[in-house]
């Protein structure tokens, strides 16, 4: 390997002295990039609605990122321990109707967690970033959020938010040390797609249909989704913000 590759690689796997902050932190590529974390050094603060599945060495705090109270009275207590420079905003929500079949409850609802959660955590993690001239945000999108999906107005329509804001806040404080991106994940063998195959009529049917569309012939993984997030959170992606990257298996290079 050359010494340049070695010298990525380096900086892509070395978090000690980090501090991160990931929420949907007990599941799916939220758990798979804490864990990753983890092995990397970093100190990893773990959100989730409830924390039972706290990955082994992470603090666990137990929050819905969408109450501006019980994040503001969480970060109180976690702050004491040091600032957070790294937030990975990758709780979320799905929906499956259309605009003529979704009603407003749950078209608030996924906003809430999506967009609203998103911007509530910025809203508080930032100032420490700034007050440091440090920071890195990965929010995670979706592809959905790029291209339009069937039966997904209120996701889709979120996740193009998220991509949106998080390009807002890239520009916003580019030149104050603070690094945001999106990573836009296809459809990932996560306990979500799961519980959506199970819940199908015929989920041998669905889950053939599912990696049927895949140019790869396969859905990817927790674990692959979160080694791109936490490439674009090392300081190998320091010249990285504002960007959205695609992690699908090629859906939607068609
Ligand atoms: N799995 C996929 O195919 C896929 C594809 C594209 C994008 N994504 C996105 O990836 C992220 C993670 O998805 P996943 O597949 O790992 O799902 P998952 O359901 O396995 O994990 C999501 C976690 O978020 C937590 N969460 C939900 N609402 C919350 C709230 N209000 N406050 C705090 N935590 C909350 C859940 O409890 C859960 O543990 C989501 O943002 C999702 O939209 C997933």
């Amino acid at each position: 390997m050359s010494a340049v590759a070695t010298d990525l690689l380096e900086t892509v796997s070395d978090f000690r002295g980090r501090r991160v902050l990931v929420t949907g932190a007990g599941s799916g590529i939220g758990l798979a990039i804490s864990r990753k974390l983890l092995a990397r050094g970093a100190e990893v603060i773990a959100v989730d609605l409830r924390i039972d599945d706290i990955p082994n060495g992470a603090v666990g705090l137990s929050l819905d990122v969408s109450n501006e109270a019980q994040i503001a009275e969480s970060l109180e207590r976690v702050k004491e321990l040091g600032p957070i420079d790294t937030l990975f905003n990758n709780a979320g929500i799905g929906s499956t109707k259309n605009v003529l079949e979704c009603e407003v409850d749950e078209w608030d609802r996924v906003f809430n967690v999506n967009v609203r959660g998103t911007y509530l955590m910025c809203k508080h993690l930032l100032p420490s970033m700034l007050e440091n001239r440090y920071g890195v945000i990965v929010n995670t999108a979706s592809a959905a959020g790029l291209i339009g999906l069937p039966d997904r107005a209120a996701y889709c329509a979120s996740k193009g938010a998220v991509i949106a804001l998080t390009k807002q806040i890239a520009v916003q404080w580019a030149s104050e040390g603070i690094r945001c991106n999106t990573i836009c994940p296809g459809t990932v063998d996560s306990p979500w797609v799961g519980r959506l195959i199970d819940e199908a009529e015929d989920p041998v049917a669905r889950r053939q249909q599912l990696v049927g569309r895949q140019p790869m012939g396969r859905l990817g993984a927790p674990g692959e989704v979160a080694e791109a997030a936490i490439y674009l959170a090392s300081d190998a992606a320091a010249f990285i913000t504002g960007t959205d990257l695609v992690i699908d298996g090629g859906i939607t290079a068609g």
